[in-house]
């Protein structure tokens, strides 16, 4: 494997390799820029089929964090961390060989939970680095009631500010799912307004794929608004819930993609949306939480050609990391941390009014936006990749 000459490699800051042989962990952390700040990003526990592909993935994933940070105007550079295995053989001592491993870097690279990892991984890594955030809330988890009350702004069971204990930064962060969800939910609604004309989602077909950390709660704001729920998930007991919960019809999950339905929002994994997926498309909005939804860079110029406006996952998903910085910052109220992630749809709307006016798809513009903003924070010139995967 050259690692420079890697596709996906794109001007990284630092890329380096844990080993512990007793705990069996095989670790990758890949740091893509410090120019705003220390590097933040996930830990993704995934049983990759090669070290190159778990190399290219913590490469790719780590760039789009510097991305991510960048356009949500996070004090944060982008920053990925992958272990190789399968989350099932996690143990609390290779997630602490993982912790000395983050705590080497002495802060240039701080972690949370991602894909694999769960807020609990987080808390076994705090015992040992201070360079961790997204960490339990004890008590609160889970804590969101299944409607919306009548009368409240949505998602403001996601993030409360009027809990018993008042408005006390206790209600910052924890897990980044149900945060992830309500920017998602609030960028969806702005790109529906963009191309339908449309200021609810009443009434709106709506296909949901996944239904996990985020497209579970997702699915509750959608539903508390009228939208006309269609889902797939590969756990059919994930179904079975937003069926009986929210009254979602289920889609066979390998028709979810060309479902005949007003909005798409992919939530389950990266790389949907390629030369096969695309012409099948029904969806006029395409507006979900998954990461590197577009398989190539080609793919935005796909949509914009057959008039789908799609919503830089980047810019949309970045509710979660919103809230997991302000945790780590710490100080911040919930009232601040809604408000950050209330700017999600202002930035979309501006992505999609000057690829209208430039004619150039809404990835693009997104990705020169945080070149741009890299750059201007003395980021060495990032040479761009070819492809997204
Ligand atoms: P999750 O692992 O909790 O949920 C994913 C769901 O997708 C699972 O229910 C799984 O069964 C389902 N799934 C997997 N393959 C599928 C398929 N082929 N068809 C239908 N369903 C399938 O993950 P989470 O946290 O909900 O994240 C979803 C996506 O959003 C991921 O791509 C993640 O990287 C991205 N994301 C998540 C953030 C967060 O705060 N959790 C933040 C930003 C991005």
């Amino acid at each position: 494997m050259d690692l420079f000459e890697m596709r996906d490699f794109d001007g990284h800051e630092q890329v380096v390799f844990g080993f512990d042989a007793a705990s069996g962990l095989r670790a990758i952390i890949a740091i893509h820029s410090t120019a705003l700040g220390p590097a933040a990003g996930g830990c993704r526990m995934w049983p990759y089929a090669t070290p190159t592909d778990a190399v290219s993935d913590a490469l790719r994933l780590s760039r789009g964090m510097s991305y991510k940070n960048a356009m949500a105007e996070l004090p944060f550079g982008g920053g990925k961390a992958v272990i190789i295995g399968d989350s099932r053989e996690k143990s609390r001592q290779r997630m602490e060989a993982f912790a000395r491993l983050v705590d080497s870097l002495g802060g240039r690279y701080i972690t949370a939970e991602d894909v694999g990892t769960t807020t609990a991984d987080m808390e076994q890594v705090a015992c040992i680095t201070p360079f961790v955030s997204g960490l339990p809330r004890h008590g609160m988890e889970g804590a969101l009631p299944l409607a919306v009350p009548a009368g409240s702004a949505p998602g403001s069971d996601i993030l409360s500010t009027r809990s018993p204990l008042g408005d006390s930064p206790i209600h910052v962060g924890g897990d980044p799912g149900p945060k992830t969800a309500l920017g998602v939910f609030l960028g969806l609604k702005a790109a529906v307004r963009f191309a339908l004309g449309r200021t609810s989602v009443e009434g709106l077909k709506i296909a949901v794929q996944g239904l996990g950390g985020v497209g579970y709660p997702l699915c509750r704001l959608l539903a508390a608004e009228g939208a006309l729920l269609r889902v797939a998930d590969s756990r059919a007991a994930a179904v079975q819930r937003v069926r009986e919960e929210l009254g979602a019809q289920e889609v066979r999950a390998e028709s979810i993609l060309s479902d005949d339905v007003d909005v798409l929002a992919p939530c389950a994994l990266g790389a949907v949306l390629d030369a096969r997926t695309i012409p099948r498309l029904r969806a006029r909005v395409i507006a979900g939480a998954a990461n590197n939804q577009l398989a190539r860079e080609e793919d935005g110029e796909a949509l914009m050609r057959a008039g789908i406006l799609y919503a830089p996952d980047y810019v949309i998903n970045a509710g979660g990391i919103i809230s997991v910085a302000h945790e780590y910052q710490g100080g911040a109220t919930a009232a601040q941390v809604r408000a950050e992630i209330e700017k999600i749809p202002t930035r979309l709307t501006a992505i999609f009014e000057r690829a209208r006016r430039e004619s150039r798809p809404t990835s693009a513009v997104a990705d020169q936006m945080a070149i741009d903003r890299l750059a201007a924070a003395g980021q060495r010139p990032l040479q761009r990749a070819s492809a997204r995967s």
